[in-house]
């Protein structure tokens, strides 16, 4: 039989990871929890004060961060990354393609082409960048975990949300067939569909009982999971519901 493997301190000590949209919500869950296990944590956004701070926050506990400034949906922005990502660090052994939007609420045939496109080049575009600047490295390296943060919305119809709903089945779609692509590397790209999780990001908190809710630390948790998975184990998907209905 294999020994379970840790999820604790410095079971990731040496690694390195990185996580867009690290400044808030659940991106900064993961930061905090794949920094908790001892990676050298690189995180990006467009919001370089707010990740500023969560580095302030993490530094006095002896943890490994950095930030970078990126907007996913730029790809000379990402492009810039992916070199520096080479050039500091010379290898990625986990991506977590977290940052996301989800656009206002309302029904599709009155949403603006401006919305749309916002929606797509985030939670789509904006992996497809992600990857094509750090599957080499992973490539190179002969290992890597990809993790997609997807939603309940990409295997569920989302009335007045239908575009974020068909960015994050899209989303679904990407990772299964990369996934196929990356399987004989070694390279293991799975997907994390969480329900609505207590972040800024959900108006549907509102009325709801927070505290029965999702919490960011659980995807963070569902993360570190994957990341510690037995070599010959590939969770491909993660769903996760709360255990009652907030
Ligand atoms: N909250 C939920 O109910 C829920 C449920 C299921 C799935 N999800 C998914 O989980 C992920 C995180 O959501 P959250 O609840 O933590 O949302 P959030 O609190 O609104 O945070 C979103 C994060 O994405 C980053 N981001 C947005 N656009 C970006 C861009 N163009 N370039 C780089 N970073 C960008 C933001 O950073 P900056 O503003 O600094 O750029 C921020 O760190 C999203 O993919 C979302 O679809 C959320």
């Amino acid at each position: 039989m294999h020994a379970m493997k840790s999820q604790g301190l410095d079971s990731l000590s040496g690694a390195i990871a990185v996580v867009t949209g690290g400044g808030r919500g659940i991106g900064h869950a993961i930061v905090t929890q794949l920094a908790q296990m001892g990676a050298t944590v690189i995180f990006t956004g467009r919001d370089q004060a707010r990740m500023q701070q969560v580095a302030r926050e993490l530094a006095p506990q002896g943890h490994r961060c950095e930030t970078i400034a990126c907007d996913v949906t730029d790809l000379a922005s990402v492009e810039a990354l992916g070199q520096r990502l080479r050039r500091d660090h010379g290898r990625v052994d986990i991506l977590v393609n977290n940052a996301g939007i989800g656009g206002p609420s309302g029904l599709l045939h009155e949403l603006a082409p401006s919305e749309w496109d916002a929606i797509f080049n985030t939670n789509l575009r904006g992996v497809y960048y992600m990857l094509r600047a750090v599957v080499p490295l992973m490539i190179e390296a002969g290992s890597g975990h990809i993790i997609n943060i997807s939603s309940l919305a990409g295997k569920n119809p989302l009335p007045r949300g239908a575009a974020y709903s068909a960015s994050k089945w899209g989303l679904n779609g990407l990772t299964y067939g990369v996934a196929e692509e990356l399987r004989g590397h070694n390279i293991r790209v799975s997907v994390i569909c969480p329900g609505s999780v207590n972040t800024d990001f959900s108006p549907r908190r509102v009325g709801k009982e927070t505290s029965r809710m999702l919490q960011p630390g659980d995807v963070a948790h569902a993360v570190a999971m994957l990341v510690t998975q037995e070599q010959q184990s590939f969770i491909s998907e993660v769903l996760i519901r709360p255990t009652q209905k907030p």
